[in-house]
C-alpha cells in the first residue's frame, strides 16, 4: 500500500488542476469523452465481452415496456445526478447506459488483473469474491435482509443474495435500490427467475424504507459516483435501515492503491473526464465519515489490486 492517501491527479494539486482545466474545455472534453469510450468498447470487445451483442439483445428484451411501471413518479432527481456521466450526455438517465452498464462491469473486472489473463467471468467472479470474503470475515454472522443501494443493473444485487443463500443455507430477502428507472428495468429483466424481492427506485439519501429493517446495506461502486454531501447523507440513511448490529459495506476504487496512484496520464485524464464527482471521491475520508454518522468497528480491506472493502457496523 502507497504512504500517499490519494492520486496526484485528484484533489487541488498542480497536476489535478491541470486536468480539470483540460476537462472543462468543451471541445477538449467531447474529443475525451468519444476517445474513452472508444478504448472502452474496443477493449472489452477485444477480450471476449460481447458488448454490441448485448446492447442488441437488451434492446429486444421487453426492459423499454418495464420503464413506466418501475418509474417513481415522485421522485426529484438531484443537481449532481442530473450530469454527463461515462460519456453519457444523460448520465444514468437513458437506455445507452442501461444497455452497456452489464458489458462496462465486465470489462472493469478485467482491468483489475491485467497481468494474469483471466477470462471476464473468472475476473467477475473474483472481483465479487474478494468483495465477499471481506463479509465472511468482518460482516454479519447471519443476514435475513439485505439492501443493495446504487445496484444498476443488479449484478451485485445477484451475486451477493446468491452468495448468503448459498452459503447460510437459510432464506435471504434482497432489495436492490437505484436511483436510474432504466437501470432497473434491465436489472429486473435479467433476473429470469424473481431471486430479488424488489427492485426499487429510489434515492440511496432517502429510501422511504422502514427503520431496522436490513442486517446488510452494501454500496458497491456507488459512492466515486457521489458528491460528498450525499455520501454522507447515503451513510445516515443505511445507519437507520440497520437492525443494531447491522453492516454497512462498501466497495469502490481505492485512492491509496499504487495502480490507481501510478495510472498513466492518459487514462487517469480520461477517466476524470468521465467521473464528475472523482475529486470529491478520492480526497473523501470515507472511513472518518462513516465513524461521524455513528457507525463502529470501521475496517478496511484492500480487496483486491486497485479497490478496498471499508465495512462498519451499528452499535447494538
Ligand atoms: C457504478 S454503478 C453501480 C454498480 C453496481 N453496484 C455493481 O457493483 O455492479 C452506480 C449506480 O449508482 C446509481 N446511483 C447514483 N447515485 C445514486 C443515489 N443517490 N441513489 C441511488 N442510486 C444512485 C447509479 O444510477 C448507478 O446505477
Amino acid at each position: 500500500m502507497s504512504d500517499k492517501i490519494k492520486p496526484d491527479w485528484a484533489g487541488d494539486d498542480l497536476l489535478s488542476r491541470f486536468v480539470n482545466v483540460l476537462i472543462q474545455t468543451k471541445p477538449i472534453y467531447a474529443v475525451m469523452k468519444q476517445q474513452a469510450r472508444q478504448v472502452l468498447v474496443k477493449t472489452a470487445e477485444k477480450n471476449g465481452i460481447p458488448w454490441r451483442k448485448n446492447y442488441e439483445e437488451l434492446e429486444v428484451s421487453g426492459a423499454k415496456e418495464r420503464l413506466e411501471s418501475i418509474t417513481n413518479p415522485s421522485i426529484t432527481y438531484p443537481d449532481y445526478y442530473q450530469v454527463p456521466f461515462h460519456a453519457y450526455e444523460k448520465g444514468n438517465l437513458c437506455w445507452p447506459a442501461a444497455f452497456e452498464a452489464e458489458s462496462a462491469t465486465y470489462a472493469m473486472a478485467l482491468r483489475v488483473w491485467p497481468q494474469e489473463s483471466l477470462s471476464w467471468q473468472e475476473a467477475q467472479a473474483r472481483l465479487r469474491g474478494s468483495f465477499h470474503q471481506v463479509l465472511a470475515t468482518h460482516g454479519p454472522k447471519l443476514v435475513r435482509d439485505i439492501l443493495d443501494i446504487g445496484c444498476s443493473v443488479g449484478i451485485s444485487t445477484l451475486t451477493l443474495h446468491r452468495y448468503y443463500q448459498s452459503s447460510q443455507g437459510t432464506p435471504v430477502r434482497t432489495v436492490g435500490l437505484d436511483l436510474s428507472p432504466y437501470m432497473l428495468a434491465v436489472a429486473q429483466t435479467q433476473d429470469v427467475n424473481g431471486e430479488i424481492a424488489q427492485w426499487l427506485h429510489a434515492k440511496g439519501e432517502e429510501t422511504g424504507l422502514g427503520d431496522r429493517s436490513f442486517d446488510l446495506v452494501t454500496l458497491q461502486f456507488l459512492i466515486h459516483e457521489l458528491p460528498r454531501q450525499a455520501t454522507q447523507a447515503i451513510f445516515q440513511e443505511a445507519l437507520r435501515l440497520l437492525r443494531p448490529g447491522g453492516y454497512l459495506a462498501i466497495v469502490d476504487n481505492n485512492p491509496k492503491s499504487p495502480v490507481i496512484q501510478n495510472l498513466p496520464p492518459v487514462l487517469f485524464t480520461l477517466m476524470k473526464s468521465t467521473e464528475p464527482w472523482a475529486d470529491d471521491f478520492y480526497t473523501l475520508d470515507v472511513e472518518a465519515t462513516m465513524q461521524a454518522v455513528g457507525f463502529e468497528n470501521v475496517v478496511t480491506v484492500a480487496s483486491d489490486p486497485r479497490h478496498r472493502t471499508i465495512i462498519g457496523r451499528k452499535p447494538e
